[in-house]
């Protein structure tokens, strides 16, 4: 079996800065049980003013949402954190890949900080720069690397959206992955191909379903195996190559749960993120990043049943706030995202309070050539036409 070296990093112990993993908190947290954590924060964010903007992504606790300034998917969020040039401090309530996509979309004079540098993502660390370039590499033995376009979800890390920008590539989120497809297979002409990462289920539903390409049309390439575990013929003949990597939480969905449901509520409207695994998508009515899956139960109808397959947080909110609606989980069990809900109330009152204090505690920095290169993806990304389609 072939082995990938990850590092190992115990609770509590050793942090990884390079990578999407870090355990330490090298700080005093408050408390979990302290009664005044609502007060302190409210406090701190008051005393700062101006200062700082609070981003909260769609999948962050309720805690600490009410402290966001703005809330989002990972889009929004990333138009968000760029149009606030006058923030001193910008805390990402979300995880580590979105707050480097907003400290590269902010000036230098900007700090951003993660109150957790726990607060990684599993589906951004399965594509690795070092994984990646082989992949590359084999593109180009295979003859193939002049007709290839990479394109990589926000879900990545700032090193492979550099690689992306300096290799004619862009970044995508689920709220524009159909368009920025369709902007990459024009780069290259007719024979264009796309390399997908790191998110395959992504990758392939909108490939098929939107841009009408067939499942054969698409190929996945496990990091794991030698040259990717495909043949140069099959790479040949693939128009997507998905990089085999994946959520952890959309993955979960199953199409038997669909079933069940559809067979007790024949009138329940099936509604999902488009991480989901395909078999998941083709049972569903509807199909749209975190924005679209609020904006929709926003405009659906009193008394109307819905299961929604994404991130717990945001589905019993939009339960809590649509009591005229039967909202349900599309999953058997409780599943949050484990290292969104790193981030809690003690961590960012913390990262607050250490504000107040004049101590920057927590700031995600990217270096300057990955931030050079990553913008361009990003921007290719930014100015892609009609991007905001589905939210
Ligand atoms: P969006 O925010 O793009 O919908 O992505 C969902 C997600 O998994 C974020 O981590
Ligand atoms: Fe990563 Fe999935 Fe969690 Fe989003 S929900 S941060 S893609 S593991």
């Amino acid at each position: 079996m072939t082995t990938v070296d990850l590092p190992l990093l115990p609770l509590g112990r050793g942090v990884d800065r390079a990578s999407e993993r870090g355990v330490d908190c090298p700080g005093d947290l408050p408390a979990a049980s302290d009664p005044d954590l609502v007060a302190r924060a409210r406090a701190a964010k008051d005393a700062l003013g101006e200062r700082v903007f609070v981003l909260g992504h769609h999948y962050q606790r309720d805690e600490v949402i009410q402290f966001a300034d703005v809330t989002g998917d990972s889009f929004k969020l990333a138009r968000d954190a760029a149009a606030r040039p006058d923030a001193e401090f910008v805390v990402f309530c979300g995880v580590h890949f979105m707050a480097e996509s907003a400290d590269i979309l902010t000036g230098p004079d900007q700090q951003v900080i993660l109150p957790d540098l726990a607060a990684g993502c599993s589906m951004a660390d399965m594509a690795r720069l070092f994984q990646v370039e082989k992949a590359w590499a084999a593109l180009a033995e295979a003859g193939l690397q002049d007709v290839v376009v990479p394109v990589t979800y926000m879900n990545s890390s700032a090193d492979i959206k550099a690689f992306c920008g300096r290799n004619g590539g862009a970044v995508c989120t689920s709220s524009n992955a159909e368009v920025a497809l369709e902007w990459a297979f024009e780069q290259k002409g007719p024979d264009t191909k796309v390399l997908f990462l790191p998110d395959q289920h992504l990758g392939r539903n909108t490939a098929v379903l939107q841009l009408g390409y067939s499942l054969e049309d698409c190929v996945v390439w496990n990091p794991l195996l030698p040259g990717g575990g495909l043949t140069v013929e099959e790479l040949q003949n693939a128009r997507m190559i998905l990089w085999k990597g994946h959520c952890s939480v959309h993955g979960r969905f199953s199409p038997d749960v669909v079933d069940e449901l559809r067979a007790a509520t024949p009138e329940i409207n099936i509604l999902v993120h488009p991480e989901c695994q395909h078999e998941v998508v083709l049972k569903a009515d509807y199909v749209g990043s975190t924005e679209f899956i609020i904006n929709t139960i926003e405009a659906a109808e009193p008394g109307s049943s819905w299961a929604i397959g994404t991130e717990l947080n945001l589905v019993q909110r939009l339960a809590t706030a649509h009591p005229d609606k039967r909202i349900v989980f599309l999953d058997r069990d409780v599943c949050y995202c484990s290292t969104m809900n790193r981030i809690d109330l003690p961590h960012l009152v913390w990262a607050l309070e250490s504000l107040v204090d004049g101590i920057v505690v927590n700031r995600i920095e990217v270096d300057p050539d990955t931030e050079r290169e990553a913008l361009v993806a990003l921007q290719r990304m930014l100015d892609l036409p009609g991007k905001t389609a589905r939210d």
